[in-house]
C-alpha cells in the first residue's frame, strides 16, 4: 500500500486513529461505524471516511469498520509492523525521561543505548539501558542495527552531532533540540522535530484569545 500520494495532513491524523482503535480493541469492541467513531474522536464521519478512503477504504457499507483489521492496517502504514532500534544522544533530564518511558516498546521502538559526552555518566544506566561515551558511537552504530537517533542535547551541539550521526549511517532523527534540523541535513535524512514549547505557546494563545473574547467590551470592538 503506497502512502506517497497521501497528504501530510492525513498522515498526521493517523496516529490519533491508531490510538483510538487501540483503546477500542482493549475494550473488546470488534466493529464500529464511522458515525460512532466520529462521536468518540470529535471529528466528522465524512472526515473519517475521506481519510480512510485514501488507503482503499477499510469499511463495509452497513457493517462499519473492523477494528482489529483497521488497527493493523493503520499500524502497517505507520510502519509499526517492524521493530525499530533507537539510541538517545544526551543522557540528561530529557534523555533519561524518554529512556524511562517503557511504552515506546509496546509500539515496537526499543531504546538500546544512551550516549553522552559527560564522562561521569559512563557506566550508568536508565531502566537497565546503558549510557555510553560518545567515543564509542561510530562502532556501536556499525555493530548494531540502529534505525533512529533521538537528539536530547543542547541546541548548540545539535547540528554537528546530527551531521556526525548521518556520516555514521543514521537516516532518521527524532530531534528534541530547539532547532529545525532538517534545514542542515541532506534531504534523504528523515527528521521529526518535537517542540513542547510550541504546544504550550498554542495553549497560551488560545487562553489569551478566550480572555479577550470574554472581556465585557469585546462585542463592541
Ligand atoms: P540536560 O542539560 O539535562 O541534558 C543534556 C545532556 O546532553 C547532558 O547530559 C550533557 O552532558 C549532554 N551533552 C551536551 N553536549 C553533548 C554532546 N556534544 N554530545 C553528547 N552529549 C552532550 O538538558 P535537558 O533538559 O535534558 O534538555 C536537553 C535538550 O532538549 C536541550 O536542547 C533542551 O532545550 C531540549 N528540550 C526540548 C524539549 C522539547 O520539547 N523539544 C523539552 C525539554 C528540553
Amino acid at each position: 500500500m503506497s502512502t506517497n500520494n497521501i497528504s501530510s495532513a492525513v498522515i498526521n491524523r493517523l496516529p490519533r486513529y491508531y490510538r483510538f482503535l487501540a483503546d477500542l480493541l482493549r475494550e473488546g469492541v470488534d466493529r464500529i461505524s464511522s458515525s460512532k467513531l466520529s462521536q468518540r474522536m470529535g471529528v466528522t464521519a465524512s472526515q473519517i471516511r475521506q481519510d480512510l478512503n485514501n488507503f482503499g477504504g477499510f469499511g463495509l457499507q452497513g457493517y462499519g469498520y473492523n477494528v482489529k483489521f483497521l488497527h493493523e492496517a493503520i499500524g502497517k502504514i505507520l510502519g509499526l509492523d517492524t521493530a525499530h532500534n533507537m539510541i538517545i544522544i544526551g543522557a540528561g533530564n530529557l534523555g533519561r525521561a524518554l529512556a524511562n518511558y517503557a511504552d515506546f516498546e509496546n509500539l515496537g521502538f526499543f531504546i538500546i543505548s544512551l550516549f553522552d559526552s559527560n564522562p561521569e555518566l559512563e557506566g550508568t544506566s536508565v531502566r537497565g539501558i546503558p549510557v555510553r561515551r560518545m567515543e564509542g558511537l561510530a562502532d556501536f552504530i556499525k555493530e548494531n542495527h540502529v534505525d533512529i537517533a533521538l537528539l536530547c542535547l543542547p541546541k548548540s551541539y545539535a547540528i554537528e552531532t546530527a551531521r556526525m550521526l548521518v556520516r555514521y549511517g543514521i537516516k532518521a532523527i527524532w530531534n528534541f533540540a530547539h532547532i529545525d534540523l532538517e534545514l542542515y541535513l541532506p534531504s534523504d535524512v528523515l527528521v521529526e522535530n518535537v517542540h513542547l514549547s510550541e504546544s504550550i505557546m498554542r495553549l497560551s494563545c488560545k487562553m489569551a484569545r478566550k480572555d479577550e473574547s470574554e472581556r465585557p467590551d469585546a462585542e463592541n470592538e
